[in-house]
Order: C-alpha cells, then sequence, then structure tokens
C-alpha cells in the first residue's frame, strides 16, 4: 500500500483500477479495509481510491485536533497528489458521509457524484457529544478495546454476528490497533460537526444513498429524510444488514452502486 505525503502527513492508500474514479472513505474507528468488498469488484472497472484517514489504518497519528474539514481537505489534497483532476464519485460511510458534506462545500469542482452509506446529516445533540467526551477521554486512559467490545452491536446485525465471526474479529481487530489519539480526536471532531440538512437541497450532483435495514446509528427513516431534501438522490435500503451494510452484505450493496453508476454513465 503506496504513502503519499499529503498536507504534511504520508496517508496510506490503495489506488487500483482504471476509469472513473471511486473514492472509498471509510467510517469510524475503521480504515479501508472495511471496503474490502467493493474494492475488489469496483476495481475492475473503475479506478478505486481507498485510503487510510490520518491517524486510522497505517496513515500516520497527528496530534493537531481535527475536524470533518481536516479529512475532506487531506482527501481533495490527495486527489492532487494521485494527479486525479476528473470529477470523483465520493462514496462516505457514516463518518465518512460526515465528511462528503464537507467535501462538497469545500471542493465540489472536484464532486461528479456522491454515494452516502449508512450516515446522518444531523449534528449530535447535547447527550451525543457528551458521550463522545467521556468516550474520548476513556480511550486516552484505557485504550480502545471497550469500543472494540461495546460498538460490535451497534455495528452489526445478529445474523452477521452470528454467521460471519470472521468480519466480526477482523473489524475488531482494526478498532484495537487504532491510535487512541486519533479515535479522541475523531471522536471530538464528530461532536463539534454542524447539522447540514439546510444544505441538503442545494447538493446538485447525482446521490445514491444505501442503509442496512438495521441500521441502528443511522436508521432507514433518517436516511429516507435526507434522501428526500437532496435533489437528485436515489434511496436504497439493504435489507438484513446493519451499520457496516457494506461489509455484511457486499453483494447487495455491490449492485447498487454498480446500478447507480450505469444510470450516471448513461446521463454523461
Ligand atoms: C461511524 O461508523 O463512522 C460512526 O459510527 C459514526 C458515528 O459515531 O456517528
Amino acid at each position: 500500500m503506496p504513502r503519499l505525503s499529503v498536507n504534511g502527513i504520508d496517508l496510506h492508500v490503495v489506488d487500483r483500477g482504471t476509469g472513473r474514479l471511486l473514492l472509498l472513505v471509510h467510517g469510524f474507528p475503521l480504515d479501508h479495509s472495511m471496503w474490502h468488498g467493493q474494492i475488489g469488484q469496483f476495481a475492475a472497472t473503475c479506478r478505486v481510491i481507498a485510503p487510510d484517514l490520518r491517524g486510522f489504518g497505517q496513515s500516520p497519528v497527528t496530534d493537531e485536533p481535527v475536524t470533518m474539514a481536516t479529512y475532506a481537505d487531506d482527501l481533495a489534497a490527495l486527489l492532487d497528489a494521485l494527479n486525479v483532476t476528473e470529477p470523483v464519485c465520493f462514496c462516505g460511510l457514516s463518518m465518512g458521509g460526515y465528511i462528503a458534506w464537507e467535501f462538497v462545500a469545500r471542493h465540489r469542482h472536484r464532486l461528479g457524484s456522491l454515494i452516502l452509506c449508512d450516515t446522518r446529516a444531523a449534528a449530535d445533540n447535547e447527550a451525543a457529544r457528551r458521550t463522545r467526551e467521556q468516550a474520548a477521554r476513556r480511550v486516552l486512559k484505557e485504550g480502545p478495546d471497550f469500543l472494540a467490545d461495546g460498538m460490535i452491536d451497534k455495528l452489526f446485525v445478529k445474523s452477521t454476528r452470528e454467521q460471519h465471526p470472521e468480519i466480526i474479529t477482523q473489524t475488531q481487530q482494526v478498532i484495537r490497533s487504532t491510535s487512541p489519539v486519533s479515535i479522541a480526536a475523531a471522536s471530538r471532531a464528530m461532536a463539534a460537526r454542524p447539522d447540514v440538512t439546510g444544505r441538503l437541497p442545494d447538493i446538485d450532483v447525482p446521490t445514491l444513498l444505501l442503509v442496512g435495514q438495521h441500521d441502528a446509528i443511522s436508521p432507514p427513516s433518517e436516511m429516507r429524510r435526507i434522501a428526500t431534501a437532496l435533489p437528485h438522490a436515489t434511496f436504497v435500503e439493504i435489507p438484513d444488514a446493519g451499520h457496516m451494510a457494506p461489509l455484511e452484505r457486499p453483494d447487495a450493496v455491490n449492485a447498487a452502486i454498480e446500478y447507480f453508476l450505469a444510470e450516471i454513465r448513461n446521463l454523461n
């Protein structure tokens, strides 16, 4: 996995295939490997770029505070470093979706289309902010094991937990090996993110919204409301999946993405 010097840090990135550009942006507190079920498939027809965000996976930890805009600017600089000039399809899951909103606001000219998986447009309420701050303090004190143990039921549906223990183990390994400093910084950045609901009617690119039927963090009802507010949105619910739909049901997710990408090709 090559490293590229971007905004003063060496970001690790998977860069595979040729053709239209699909940028895959992982959720919290994970890395590019959550797109395992998409990278191989889409690299056959697209150029797939799947980075580890700063402080996650193999990308180094930085000690400055971050915001969703920091990650969005890193991604724009990464595209520069990879000599990408054509519009990209930005596909983000959950925190990757929060970053997508900032990418739209700050780097609109780089964007051709959006895929938003299991994400939210609303900001955190006060209780959620307090919980994130407690988690940030605890992870700095104790390390990430409590998150690796405590998040699984929220991320995955029961059938995934029972039938695919390898997915659970792999996800827990990623969380356990993530730096507490990066987890705390991202937690605080998510707590501080703005409510972007009012921006939705101005997002004028074709957008696919994907959500696991049983997503407990960004439920289908909430994502359906985002789809209604967006001018060019397609909404797809993935049966028998939770928050990590692309990992849990890659075939259904990939079929929805394939269909969306083909529709966009027909538009152009
Ligand atoms: C994620 O999957 O990125 C997180 O669950 C997002 C969040 O905690 O709001």
